[in-house]
């Protein structure tokens, strides 16, 4: 890896986790560079934030060519040569060549309790099956779906009278600050992916580290990550 790693974040649309990400980076709270931020769709807010950081923003267009996109977005991973990719909001599957190239040093983060509700939909999803809590996952991307060794997890409480909206805008808070925190911890040499699992300085871990909503919130990315932190174990 590089001295300082270089870091592209791949996205298909709003771009809040990018956002929070080039916050940070800004802040020189993350250890890394953004070398660019790569879409597989046109017009997206994400690669208008991008742009307004003075970051190299890439467009490779699914819809236009479908069977092209996996060489096409190789082509340009090899040309930006990333230290890490960061998946934040990116809605595609990838191919399974691609994910192990960059095995341990690819991130992705999903908006659920992992290995509750891999895939879509997942605000309805636990509404419907009337979940007492929800969250989001930052976990390793191995070629399986929302299957990799989780990191850290964000945990709200389902609220009476919750709707997949409300749910959504206080999990996706939530992303803002752990998802940051977890790519210092890779960025940093912190968190490893060895025998299958996620460990975290040097402890394998059971479960990811978990930030309860009433506890998290506000939390710095740059402050010692653990005390501020309950951790399940
Ligand atoms: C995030 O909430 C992220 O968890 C989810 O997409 C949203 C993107 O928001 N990712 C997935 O569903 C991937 N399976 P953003 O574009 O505002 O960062």
């Amino acid at each position: 890896m590089s001295a300082t790693p270089r870091a592209v974040v791949l996205v298909s649309g709003e771009g809040s986790n990018l956002q929070a990400i080039i916050d940070q980076v800004r802040r020189g709270a993350l250890g890394l560079t953004l070398a660019g931020v790569v879409s597989d769709r046109p017009g997206v807010r994400a690669l208008e934030r991008a742009a307004a950081a003075g970051i190299a923003a890439h467009m490779v267009d699914h819809a236009s060519d479908p069977p092209a996109f996996p060489g096409r977005l190789a082509a340009i991973l090899t040309e930006l040569q990333p230290d890490l990719v960061i998946l934040a909001g990116f809605m595609r599957i990838l191919p399974s060549e691609l994910v192990d190239e960059y095995r341990g040093r690819m991130l992705n983060v999903h908006p659920s309790l992992l290995p509750k509700y891999p895939g879509l939909h997942t605000y309805r999803r636990a509404l419907e099956a009337g979940d007492r809590e929800h969250g989001s996952t930052v976990h390793f991307v191995i070629p399986a779906l929302d299957a990799g060794p989780g990191i850290i997890q964000y945990r709200v409480p389902v609220h009476p009278g919750d709707t997949e909206a409300s749910l959504r805008e206080r999990v996706r808070a939530g992303e803002h600050l752990i998802y940051p925190r977890a790519i210092a911890w890779l960025a940093a040499g912190r968190v490893t992916l060895r025998d299958g699992a996620a460990w975290l300085d040097g402890e394998r871990l059971t479960q990811p580290v978990v930030v309860d909503e009433a506890r998290g919130a506000g939390a710095s990315v740059a402050e010692s990550p653990r005390p501020d932190i309950v951790c399940r174990q």
